[in-house]
């Protein structure tokens, strides 16, 4: 699908990413997941909204048992330049006690939420972190944090679509773009 049929093709600058690069990428991510990761089934934590696209489409490709939980996090409140705050939405936390959990965010861009992510599940007892991002922005982080599996680097830009989103649109975009400024 295009922009075109989207009626979309005049936000959207240029695609990035297109549809068919992502599945190949994330066939071989899946692939890399099931093989790294400890043996019984991986608890995976998926942060809201951004990776729910990206997170629907790597876990079907993982061949073994999944509990899937989602935590609703929010660190941009609508613009384009991160708030430095990341806020956790939910009342309440999956249980994560003894569990090997794999934490799954749209893009990894100043390190701050999954730092954050990371820290709180540490602090719930959970026997491991493991992250997986579609995206890392190659750009200094605010924190020391890095993702065990990156879907793709990127510039220092943002960008909307494949779950991504610029003041809540642009998420079903099937590809990762760039809006005109
Ligand atoms: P941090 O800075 O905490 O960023 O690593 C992670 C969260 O910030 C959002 N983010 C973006 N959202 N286009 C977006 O639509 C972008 O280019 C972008 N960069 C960061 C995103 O919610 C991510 O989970």
């Amino acid at each position: 699908m295009i922009a075109d049929e989207l009626g979309r093709a005049d936000d959207v600058e240029r695609v990035l990413i297109d549809e068919k690069v992502i599945e190949k990428r994330l066939d071989a991510m899946a692939e890399e997941i099931d093989r790294e990761f400890p043996s019984g089934p991986i608890l995976a934590i998926v942060l809201l909204k951004g990776a729910f696209v990206f997170a629907a489409d790597l876990l079907r490709r993982i061949p073994r048992p999944l509990d899937i939980e989602c935590l609703n996090v929010s660190s941009y409140h609508g613009g384009t330049e991160s708030s430095g705050v990341v806020k956790f939405l939910d009342h309440s936390l999956p249980d994560v006690k003894g569990r090997h959990v794999l934490v799954l965010d749209d893009i990894l861009d100043t390190g701050r939420t999954l730092k954050a992510v990371t820290d709180r599940l540490l602090l719930e007892g959970c026997a491991a972190v493991h992250t997986g991002v579609l995206l890392a922005k190659d750009r200094p982080r605010a924190e020391d944090v890095q993702a065990d599996y990156v879907g793709f680097e990127i510039g220092d830009e943002f960008v909307v679509g494949y779950g991504l989103d610029y003041r809540g649109r642009y998420r079903n975009l099937p590809f990762v773009g760039v809006l005109k400024s």
